[in-house]
């Protein structure tokens, strides 16, 4: 038991800071849950996380990013950009942000992973985005079901994971399991409505969480301000 056993008394849920969102999401996200986040190129996977893991450093939750997208710098003020300041608990330490080369590890990647994930097991919070790139360089299916089945364990230990994957990345054989294999599943589209580029968010399943699975959310990412959900009906213009 680590010295943040309290938040499983006070706390059930990670809310992601933005109550528009976490009422859609029946709450927030259920501590100790595997999640995925699926989505094409510019769905808002990174958007979605980076709101969720600021929502937990909030919280005093401990964060771990592991991130092929960014550096350090960038990463800052990506969120910056959407008004997501993590400077502080970068210096605190409540963030710790591991910029990664998953194409480069190969078939290792996987391994790699699961090893960095237990090597700081005071974490409570730990984001993979994008771990597309783990999937798509040499890695076979028995290992990419063999790592999901790693992180449902240190989900049963109480550590909540989330990883975003591009929707392309696996084939439905591989991917049918590890859907089913993960306690949420969050799906991201955007879709052109004539000059309108449209983003919305499908709640295939949150477990523990039965209202909110099946809704659908739609959302702008507004700069300077961030995700912000807007009416389906004013999603699809
Ligand atoms: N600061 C910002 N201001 C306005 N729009 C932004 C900002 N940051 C991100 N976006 C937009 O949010 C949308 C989602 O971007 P995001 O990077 O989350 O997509 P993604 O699903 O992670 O894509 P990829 O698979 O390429 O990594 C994009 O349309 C992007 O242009
Ligand atoms: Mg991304």
């Amino acid at each position: 038991m680590n010295e943040h056993t309290d938040h499983d008394t006070l706390l059930h849920v990670i809310s992601s800071g933005n109550p528009e969102l976490d009422s859609r999401l029946g709450g927030g996200l259920p501590i100790g849950s595997l999640i995925l986040v699926e989505g094409a190129s510019g769905s808002g996977k990174s958007v979605l996380s980076q709101q969720i893991l600021w929502g937990a450093l909030q919280d005093s939750f401990r964060v771990m990013l592991f991130t092929s997208e960014n550096t350090v710098k960038s990463l800052v003020s990506q969120m910056e950009s959407i008004d997501l300041d993590i400077l502080d608990h970068l210096l605190l330490r409540n963030l710790r942000v591991y910029p990664i080369e998953l194409s480069h590890l190969g078939e290792h990647a996987m391994t790699l992973l699961v090893q960095a994930f237990k090597s700081e097991p005071d974490r409570d919070v730990i984001v993979v985005d994008s771990f597309t790139s783990a999937t798509t360089h040499g890695a076979n299916d028995a290992q990419i079901l063999g790592f999901f089945e790693e992180c449902k364990r240190l989900c049963g230990r109480g550590t909540t994971i989330i990883l975003t994957l591009h929707t392309d990345a696996l084939e439905s054989d591989l991917l049918n399991p590890i859907r089913s294999m993960c306690d949420a599943h969050l799906k991201l589209f955007s879709d052109q409505d004539g000059q309108r580029l449209v983003k919305t968010l499908q709640v295939a399943k949150i477990r523990g969480a039965a209202s909110a699975t099946g809704a659908i959310v739609g959302f702008e990412v507004e700069p300077g301000w961030g995700m912000r959900v807007i009416p389906i009906s004013k999603a699809r213009g």
